[in-house]
């Protein structure tokens, strides 16, 4: 029987020293000292034996049944551990390698300019305004100094809503002048950018629907240096750094007085091309002076407040700042288009 236990401790052993992988040595563990295994077995043989014998034997047997366990749990370890070394070699990462970037889609050419027009406007102190774009009479025109005959309101321009008594698509952001002179009191700076509406038509340069970046400053003593100093800041940071301006007079009841400006036209840089008319020059904003009426509509005291205000025409500035030559292709949807800015 010691002879039976020295040949299962060398066979053992060596089982034990040459398994390869974890699942092999749990067979292994199993082979020799599970409930059937071969200690197991020639323990059984104990019973047969003298008392004396039984003693010696029987430490013998536990002694190597202690071993065995032993050596199982060391070769354990060194197997995990080998196979954590292998996982290094074969799933290691690359800290330093260079990112891959995902396949990414673009904003719209007029969401950029509106989010870098949001990020500008707060970067001067302005507050960002909304404001519904559906509007009433008043809010869109009265309250501007709009008198109900005024060309603003004719079937040309505007787009009336059937059966909803006095409302309308608002035509111009300057609707949200009011609504925020009527609810906060200045001094205030506030921008507004969104979608405006006009019984247009659909061509190179008109779009039913366009959008526009409104400025409204109310405070004491402002004059049109203010208004210049930011609206060139403005075109300089959104359109074209190079950009020169040409100030004239011009009309809106709204303000007085009214200016509108234009930009030197990047597509031809001045030359003269189909965009600005072979002028060299594209109107892209009118603004003035807030008009004392205005003011005292909102319960506001035009010897006590003076303010600035003017409306952009983001269409065109997308247009002007990436020498687009047809406003359709923002609306044509093309992705093989938009997919460039
Ligand atoms: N609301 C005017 C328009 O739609 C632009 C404007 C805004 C003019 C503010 C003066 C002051 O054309």
């Amino acid at each position: 029987m010691q002879a039976a236990l020295a040949t299962l401790q060398t066979a053992a052993l060596d089982a034990i020293d040459s398994a390869a992988d974890e699942a092999a040595l749990r067979e292994i563990e199993v082979d020799y000292l599970g409930r059937k295994g071969q200690l197991t077995e020639i323990l059984r043989g104990l019973k047969d034996l003298s008392p004396e014998e039984k003693g010696k034997i029987g430490k013998l047997a536990n002694e190597i049944k202690t071993e065995l366990s032993e050596k199982i749990e060391a070769k354990a370890r060194l197997l995990v551990s080998a196979r954590f070394e292998r996982l290094a070699e074969t799933e290691w990462i690359d800290p330093t390698a260079p990112g891959q970037y995902a396949a990414r889609g673009t904003l719209h050419p007029i969401t950029q300019l509106t989010r870098e027009a949001e990020r500008i406007m707060t970067s001067l102190g302005f507050t960002m305004a909304t404001g519904p774009e559906v509007e009433d009479d008043w809010h869109c025109f009265t309250a501007l100094n709009i008198p109900a005959d005024h060309p603003a309101r004719d079937a040309q321009d505007t787009l009336f809503l059937t059966g909803m008594d006095d409302r309308v698509l608002r035509t111009q952001t300057s609707a949200v002048q009011i609504r925020w002179m009527e609810r906060y009191s200045p001094p205030f700076r506030i921008a507004v950018a969104g979608r405006v509406f006009r019984k247009d038509d659909f061509d190179a340069s008109h779009s039913p629907m366009f959008h526009q970046l409104e400025g409204l400053v109310v405070d004491k003593n402002i004059s049109l240096a203010h208004m210049k100093a930011v609206m060139e800041e403005v075109v300089r940071k959104l359109v074209d750094p190079k950009a020169k301006f040409r100030f004239r007079t011009s009309y809106f009841p709204f303000v007085e007085p009214g200016l509108e400006v234009d930009m030197s036209c990047t597509v031809c840089e001045g030359r003269g091309c189909p965009v600005c008319k072979r002028t060299g020059w594209v109107e892209i904003v009118g603004c003035g002076l807030v008009h004392p009426q205005v003011l005292r509509n909102v319960k506001l005291d035009p010897d006590e407040w003076s303010g600035f205000a003017f409306g952009f025409g983001i269409d065109r500035m997308v247009m002007l700042r990436h020498r687009m030559t047809d406003m359709r292709q923002l609306f044509e949807n093309d992705l093989r288009f938009l997919k460039q800015f």
